[in-house]
């Protein structure tokens, strides 16, 4: 009953590994390293560095670790990146994913859970977004997202697979017992930037729009804590294990803040009243994206705990001082 993470030296992944640890389970995992770090996946949880396109790798880890389920987070997540290299997000994002799914159907994997995105909504005419909405990615991030769920729907139709292909909102926090985080030294996350921009590592952060249709002006989102997104996978586990059917469902809280609302929630906890400043709108954002979290909830037992800006905001925070420790003794 092994539990194959792949990226699970990455942001999300690292999480879902300390829920699987924590709930008893046996995980392994497979990062390749281009952005996650060795150092988060926790002592006794074997790293298989590798790729998880390389299909004999794979397979091999599959067969020997008597893998059941797989939890696939390795991918590419920029969306301004995938802009610039479309190639590349749909090399990483689907074409390996391709790859990982037919591995997991050769080696009899029974369950697989994918970490999809708003982005496959692109920018959406409503809020909050249902799972029914039609599907119209702006970026090859999204596009690229949306076609590795295409093939998990097709696949779950022709073979002994079922899978659920969760959609994240807007993931931040960290572990509530500073055990992990978000670690990716280009990370270019709301919350995260502002943290550092709270603890003097940049010298200012910029809003980017101020002239969104929206409430104050500026971008709203639906900021979900990475524990608790973690712990919606641990429920779609349950679900997949207890035979319930494949489904595609949002990640979210139901609720959006501004960049403005964020931005004050990190003063306040921080106590810093660091530079803020507006610039343009960034090409590709939506004025609002904010989930309908009305199936999750039908389908899942899971209950969010952290649904709370300043618990997110407090947690992030202090991961980052952790960060900075950890490079000042480097
Ligand atoms: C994030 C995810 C994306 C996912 C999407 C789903 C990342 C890198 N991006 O994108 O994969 O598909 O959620 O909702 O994980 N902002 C500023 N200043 C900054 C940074 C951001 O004003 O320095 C604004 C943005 O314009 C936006 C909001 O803050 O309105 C959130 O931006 P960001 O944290 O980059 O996430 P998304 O672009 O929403």
């Amino acid at each position: 009953m092994t539990i194959l993470v792949t990226g699970g030296a990455g942001y999300i992944g690292s999480h879902m590994v300390l829920n699987l640890l924590d709930a008893g389970e046996t995980v392994i995992v497979i990062d390749d390293l281009s952005t996650g770090v060795a150092w988060s996946v926790p002592d006794g949880v074997p790293l298989m560095t590798g790729d998880v396109g390389d299909q004999p790798f794979v397979e091999k880890v599959m067969r020997d670790e008597g893998i059941s389920a797989v939890i696939h987070f390795a991918g590419s997540i920029v969306v301004p990146d995938s802009v610039a290299d479309p190639l590349g997000y749909y090399l990483n994002n689907t074409v390996k994913s391709r790859a990982l799914i037919e591995s997991a159907v050769r080696t009899g994997v029974s369950h697989f859970i994918f970490s999809s995105t708003a982005a496959v909504y692109g920018i959406p005419k409503e809020n909050p977004v249902s799972e029914n909405t039609q599907l119209q990615p702006i970026s090859p991030y999204g596009a690229s997202k949306m076609m590795t769920e295409t093939m998990l729907d097709d696949v779950a139709r022709a073979h002994d697979l079922t899978f659920a292909a969760l959609r994240y909102f807007n993931v931040a926090g960290a572990d509530p017992e500073g055990r992990s985080g978000q670690s990716t030294p280009r990370a270019t996350h709301l919350i995260k930037v502002a943290c550092q921009a709270a603890l003097g590592q940049r010298s200012h952060m910029a809003i980017f729009g101020t002239d969104y249709p929206t409430p104050d002006g500026t971008g709203v989102r639906d900021y979900i804590h990475v524990s608790d997104l973690a712990a919606a996978h641990a429920a779609a586990l349950r679900h997949l294990r207890g035979g319930g059917e494949s489904v595609i469902l949002n990640c979210g809280y139901g609720s959006g803040f501004s960049v403005r609302e964020v931005i004050d929630v990190v003063k306040a906890v921080s106590g810093v009243e660091f530079d803020v400043r507006v610039s343009e709108r960034r090409t590709g954002d939506p004025a609002a994206l904010v989930a309908d979290v009305r199936a999750i909830h039908e389908e899942f037992d899971w209950t969010p705990r952290l649904n709370d800006l300043r618990t997110i905001v407090t947690h992030a925070l202090r991961w980052e001082e952790v960060l900075a420790k950890r490079s000042n003794a480097a």
